[in-house]
């Protein structure tokens, strides 16, 4: 472990004071503003492809995709207890992470080039992400994060990091509302057998109602909604087929977080929801495909003699 190397990890706004000091050390030498470039170098495997998509709180440096050896770098300056974060969105196959690319922990852990200038690596690789201070010679590059799957999205843990953000800038005093909302779209498919009965479906939330829907096998239906920052949103729908019928959550809170990530080309952060509706019950999952990714969350209930 290099000298410079503090663990990154560490969420204890104790230590994140002691970071701060760190940075005002570094500026103090150089001066009340320093100048950090940060570095992103693509080390995947040959034929593969690297999407991301890196924000700030005032910027967003919009998507882009980087080849093996490719790198994307960016700078900016940042003053003495600058509270500057960047985080970053990355997809790469069925994978797909988000965490900060800079923030005052990382900033205290940057290699000091000449003058008020400072440098971050990140190295993109297939067991994960690496930071070093330096790109030559070669520092001692130290894994911060794992890939996940894409499946599992950790959205919960931006809206975290987020607020906290928001929260050390405004010394507490915000409401911690983001600008960012996201477009959910709920898919209902019939995967019923075929030559069965209609489905019936009728979808509401609080303030919406969808009305009565007949699908047919094979068939679907789907509803989009905007979510804020927050959440809260809540549908629920009410299924009848064959002598049955049954009414539960199809979106809240809960499921929020397992819904897919799409269409990694807008700025619009955009997620799906897909619940099949079978003759032995009710499947979820984030995508559409593969079938693998369906999940049973509910039974028909049985019918009374
Ligand atoms: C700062 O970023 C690092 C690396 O992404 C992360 O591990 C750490 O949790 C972040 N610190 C805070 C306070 O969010
Ligand atoms: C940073 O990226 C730009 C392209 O966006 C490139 O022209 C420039 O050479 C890069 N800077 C360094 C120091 O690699």
């Amino acid at each position: 472990m290099g000298q410079n190397m503090i663990n990154l990890k560490t969420k204890t706004p104790f230590l994140s004071l002691i970071f701060l000091l760190n940075i005002a050390l570094v500026t103090s030498r150089h001066g009340f503003t320093s100048r950090f470039h940060v570095y992103i170098i693509d080390n995947l495997p040959p034929n593969s492809k690297l999407t991301m998509h890196c924000q700030s709180h005032d910027d967003d440096l919009g998507y882009k995709v980087l080849y093996p050896n490719d790198e994307f770098n960016f700078s900016f300056n940042m003053k003495l207890f600058g509270g500057t974060l960047f985080f970053c969105h990355f997809w790469w196959n069925d994978q797909s992470i988000t965490f900060d690319i800079f923030n005052n922990s990382i900033a205290g852990n940057c290699g000091v080039i000449d003058g008020d200038h400072l440098e971050c690596y990140w190295k993109v690789q297939e067991d994960g992400f690496y930071f070093g201070a330096r790109r030559n010679p070669p520092p001692d590059y130290e894994k911060q994060h794992d890939w996940n799957q894409y499946y599992f999205t950790i959205r919960e843990n931006i809206k975290f990091s987020f607020c906290s953000f928001i929260f050390l800038l405004n010394f507490g005093l915000s409401s911690c509302k983001s600008p960012f909302s996201s477009i959910y779209t709920v898919y209902i498919i019939d995967a019923l057998p075929s030559n069965s009965k209609p489905l019936t479906v009728r979808c509401q939330s609080k303030d919406d109602d969808l009305g009565y829907k007949n699908l047919y096998p094979g068939g679907e239906y789907h509803f989009s909604f905007k979510e804020n920052f927050l959440g809260g949103t809540l549908f629920f729908c009410h299924f009848w087929w064959n002598g049955k019928n049954i009414i539960f959550d199809v979106f809240n809170n809960k499921i929020d977080i397992y819904c897919g990530e799409v269409e990694l080309l807008s700025n619009d952060r955009n997620h799906e929801c897909f619940w099949k509706v079978q003759e032995d019950g009710f499947y979820f999952a984030p995508h559409r495909n593969p079938p693998s990714l369906y999940e049973k969350k509910h039974d028909w209930p049985t019918t009374l003699a």
